[in-house]
């Protein structure tokens, strides 16, 4: 999506959000907007920390995450492409949250387009609907990124995040920033704000008891991603990545980890627990469309401990 400069201009001027207030939303709960959502897991995570909603509005375009949330939360009010919501046409937004798509910033992709890729530059949507909604609070996920791109989105949302690796609340490496004015902050000598939500307790969970069945010889899952629903077919292939590259999961038949002909790939159920979804959430898709989702996903754990941050009166809030 093209933009003139004098728009764009007016779009990155940072965002003055408003911090450390306490919500009153009486008992009818929040009016959420989750731009890219995905398959909700955002809902998965308010339910989990016991945060009310009043009404949630989900901008996304991929049917088979729609189909997902709608058979798991059926009130959900589905907008459709994020360029085409407006604030004009919804109540008063308390909490807006979104993981912007993250291809452009990704190692993998060797053109490294960042913020001016057509997928990661949809970031420039959430900031406008930040500023035409101006909730109380927000929410942004992303991938690890250039240093230029993490301080244009920081000072574009008037924050520095706070990272966290979903390994603390997972079997699973998953390291990723949250921009938000939710919970604590503090401010450095040149009036930086930054998130100071801590990191949340270590669970101590591993990536073997996690598997339904078999035995892995990594304490922790490499990071699933969406190409998760696009596994190799070749087992020799497959160990070699595994082996050399270290990107994906195996698991191995026996108890030495020593390579076979039997070593598989991640079942949805384990996708699942690696994200710590509940099991069965994504029982309507085949492994590999519910793969893609999961790997695009969040960790609801670490959302939902972001979440026991708001301060929302009459709702009941659980620290994780
Ligand atoms: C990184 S994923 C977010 C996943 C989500 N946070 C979850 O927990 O399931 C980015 C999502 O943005 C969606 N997306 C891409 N273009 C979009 C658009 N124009 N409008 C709305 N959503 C879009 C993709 O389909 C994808 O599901």
């Amino acid at each position: 999506m093209h933009r003139s400069s004098i728009e764009l201009q007016t779009l990155i001027e940072p965002h003055k959000p408003s911090f450390c207030q306490t919500l009153v939303t009486g008992s009818t709960g929040l009016n959420v907007l989750s731009l890219f959502d995905g398959m909700s897991c955002g809902q998965l995570a308010l339910q989990k920390a016991g945060i009310n909603v009043n009404q949630y509005f989900a901008s996304e375009i991929k049917p088979h995450a729609i189909k997902v949330t709608q058979l798991n939360f059926p009130n959900t009010i589905q907008l459709g492409s994020v360029l085409d919501v407006k604030a004009i046409d919804l109540p008063q937004i308390d909490l807006l949250i979104g993981g912007s798509p993250c291809q452009d910033f990704s190692s993998a992709n060797k053109e490294k387009l960042g913020l001016q890729g057509e997928k990661s530059g949809l970031f420039y949507e959430y900031l406008r609907l930040l500023k035409e909604c101006n909730p109380k609070y927000f929410l942004l996920e992303n991938v690890a990124m250039d240093n230029y791109s993490y301080s244009a989105i920081s000072e574009m949302l008037g924050t520095y995040p706070t990272n966290i690796n979903s390994e603390l609340v997972s079997g699973q490496l998953r390291q990723r920033s949250y921009w938000t004015n939710i919970g604590p902050e503090s401010f450095d000598l040149f009036g930086n704000r930054y998130s100071m939500i801590p990191q949340p307790r270590n669970k101590k969970i591993t990536f073997q008891s996690l598997l339904e069945n078999g035995y892995t010889d990594r304490l922790k899952a490499r990071c699933i991603l969406e190409s998760e629903s696009r596994p190799l077919v070749s087992k020799d292939k497959l160990y070699r990545r595994y082996n050399e590259l270290g990107f994906i999961n195996i698991v191995f038949d026996n108890p030495q980890c020593e390579y076979n002909e039997n070593i598989r790939i991640l079942t949805q159920t384990e996708l699942e627990r690696l994200q710590t979804v509940p099991e069965g959430y994504t029982s309507i898709l085949k492994r590999n469309d519910a793969a893609c989702l999961l790997g695009d996903g969040w960790t609801v754990d670490t959302i939902a401990h972001i979440f026991s941050f708001l301060e929302v009166e009459c709702s009941n809030l659980a620290q994780s």
